[in-house]
């Protein structure tokens, strides 16, 4: 069978922080399920916000010609995809939001141009989970990030399969002392790798 491509995206501006740390652990349960893995920062990446210029809109290529163009073919190419995002003001923090409207060239691609994101006819399923954590326990806290990355994962022909959301996780590497977040997280990667 072919090894499955993981791609793990880290939203959070903060090196080595709980979000960081929680894909860490997911990729390392992917890569021990036999999965080709890579993870990027989008910290480590240069590009724009959507500027809302409809470019997508002719042939779902976005015309701004950024490093956002690296992180697309990453991502049409990968089998299985973590996104992981703190809460910043209620919602996705903006770096995490920035990349998911920079998708707006796939909601062109399927929903004006009507034709597959990343069409795969023999290929593995694309399945995608969410990884969060936030300082506070405010009910529906993650309620908005949640439903940007449902958004985005349909665009982009994503099955979304779940998400491991922590609350009351604030400080930097707080998330190390979380009773069972780092091993629910590492099986989830496992999980994910051997899902159909
Ligand atoms: C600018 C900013 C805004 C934040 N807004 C919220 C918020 O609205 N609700 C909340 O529960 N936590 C909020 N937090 C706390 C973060 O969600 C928390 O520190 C999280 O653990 C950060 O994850 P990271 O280390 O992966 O960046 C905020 C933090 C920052 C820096």
């Amino acid at each position: 069978m072919q090894q499955l491509k993981c791609l793990g995206i880290g939203c959070s501006p903060r090196i080595q922080g709980n979000t960081s740390l929680l894909l860490a652990n997911a990729m390392q349960g992917a890569a021990e399920a036999g999965a080709k893995c890579e993870t990027i920062y989008l910290r480590d990446y240069k590009f724009s916000p959507c500027i809302a210029c409809g470019g997508c809109n002719q042939a779902g290529q976005c015309v701004l010609k950024d490093e956002m163009q690296m992180i697309y073919r990453q991502l049409l190419d990968a089998d299985r995809i973590i996104l992981a995002a703190p809460i910043f003001s209620m919602g996705m923090n903006a770096l995490g939001k920035g990349f998911i409207d920079r998708g707006q060239r796939f909601w062109a691609t399927k929903y004006i141009l009507n034709q597959a994101v990343a069409p795969r006819p023999d290929g593995p399923a694309r399945l995608g989970l969410f990884l969060s954590a936030a300082g506070t326990d405010l009910p529906g806290v993650f309620d908005c990030a949640i439903r940007g990355v449902k958004y985005y994962y349909k665009m982009a022909d994503i099955k979304y399969l779940k998400e491991f959301c922590y609350s009351k996780v604030d400080a930097k590497g707080e998330i190390l002392n979380h009773p069972n977040a780092l091993q629910d997280v590492y099986q989830a990667g496992q999980d994910l790798i051997l899902a159909h």
